[in-house]
């Protein structure tokens, strides 16, 4: 896109009040728009200006609201709230590796433009996760066969989760699979748990089962993404707080909606997005020898009271392994290709259905992120579309 002139204003959104274990709201964040704030004609040796085009939103987001969680050089409130993006090159003095008009993915400021310097230290490279996209992706995204919001979901943090993850859960090269077992997630109909049950089933032939907090997610994962079964969680707890004399605590009641689920052969695997009582739920009814990935702690987030684990003493009994998992330890599978070639493919087959909402304007972008986490969407990835291309 041409850019009529060399001054830009920049609007940003910048985190503005400590949540500390509170709801977080709208008050938490600022919208910032500085006029002629980017100018194009004064980039630095090594430095490059980038337009944003599509900003990932992200639960983890949340927990720097909380002092404490960042280190302390970000720490400050008044400072832009940074997220994984898609983003041109538009103006550049590293032209060597990033001329103008590359695409790249990089952690920048949530914003319409971000500037990269140091870009001869290979640090700044790691720091900002900076990757440059395929030659093929502008062609892609303009037949709209992979759209570039894609780069920072299903082909990025997102789906190198669910198919790292798989690979741990089934015992570090996904070997221990075996067709026909079943795997639960939570979070099913999430930027993570959609693709994490998809390609259980196509990759490896999995029975698939997941629980969510609406039925309108429920069916839609029945539907359009092939999950076997489908529970609403928010529906069992209610049933649960409405009994007369409370016979099943909430973790029962949650395990016996997941045994259901999973019919007579029972639950294998646990893809776990959420902790708290379904993690309690599952450590009690899984099958013996099962395995957990712990991805993801999604009930204890967001002012919610930290739930205490019950059912510990079933890993010993049941000989469970239990997997942590943070993305960062697996970005082999990015860097290798594996994951634009294996879930690329699906992506472009259609055989893979990656549910997601691009919401326009980064100065929706707080509104949305609160929508996300409070599961008011109906389920899928949620982006800002900050640009078009
Ligand atoms: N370890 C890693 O490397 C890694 C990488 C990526 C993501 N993660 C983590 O994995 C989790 C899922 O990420 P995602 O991006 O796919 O998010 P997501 O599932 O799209 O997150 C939003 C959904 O969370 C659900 N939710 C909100 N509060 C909940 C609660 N109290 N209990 C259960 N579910 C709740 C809501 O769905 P419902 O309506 O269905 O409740 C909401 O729609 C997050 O915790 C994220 O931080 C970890």
């Amino acid at each position: 896109m041409a850019l009529a002139t060399h001054l830009l204003p920049n609007t940003n959104i910048l985190r503005v009040k400590h949540a500390n274990g509170q709801q977080l709201t709208l008050d938490h964040f600022k919208v910032n728009t500085v006029e002629s704030a980017i100018d194009l004609t004064s980039v630095a040796d090594n430095e490059v200006i980038v337009r944003n085009l599509y900003l990932s939103l992200d639960p983890y987001v949340r927990m720097w609201f909380d002092e404490g969680y960042l280190p302390p050089s970000q720490s400050s409130l008044g400072l832009p709230l940074s997220g994984l993006c898609v983003g041109e090159v538009i103006a550049s003095k590293a032209t060597d590796k990033l001329p103008v008009g590359t695409l790249i993915t990089a952690n920048l400021e949530w914003g319409t433009f971000s500037r990269i310097s140091h870009l001869d230290d290979p640090a700044t490279w790691q720091a900002s996760g900076l990757r440059i996209l395929p030659a093929e992706a502008r062609v892609k995204a303009l037949n709209k066969s992979i759209p570039l919001s894609y780069y920072v979901s299903a082909l990025g943090m997102n789906g190198l989760t669910a198919y790292a993850g798989l690979q741990v859960l089934g015992g570090g090269d996904a070997s221990k699979f075996k067709p026909g077992q079943c795997l639960f997630v939570s979070s099913a109909a999430g930027a993570v748990g959609q693709l994490v049950g998809q390609l259980a089933k196509q990759l490896y032939g999995l029975r698939v089962i997941g629980s969510v907090g609406s039925d309108a997610k429920a069916a839609y994962l029945k539907e359009h993404q092939h999950f076997d079964e489908v529970f609403n969680y928010k529906t069992v707890v209610q049933q649960q707080q409405q009994q007369q004399q409370q016979q099943q605590s909430i973790d029962e009641a949650l395990g016996a909606a997941i045994l259901k689920a999973a019919g007579p052969q029972g639950v294998d695997y646990y893809f776990d997005l959420v902790g708290g009582e379904m993690l309690d739920a599952v450590l009690a009814v899984q099958n013996e020898f099962g395995a957990i990935v712990s991805v993801g702690m999604l009930s204890q987030e967001n002012g919610r009271d930290k739930y205490g684990i019950k059912n510990l003493n079933r890993i010993v009994l049941k000989g469970t392994t239990i997997y942590g998992f943070i993305y960062w330890h697996h970005l082999k599978y990015q860097e290798s290709g594996e994951l634009q070639e294996k879930v690329g493919r699906l992506l472009e087959t259609g055989k893979l259905h990656f549910r997601e909402r691009t919401v326009d304007g980064i100065e929706n972008a707080p509104q949305a992120f609160l929508n996300l986490i409070n599961g008011v969407y109906d389920g899928g990835k949620v982006s800002i579309k900050v640009a078009d291309l």
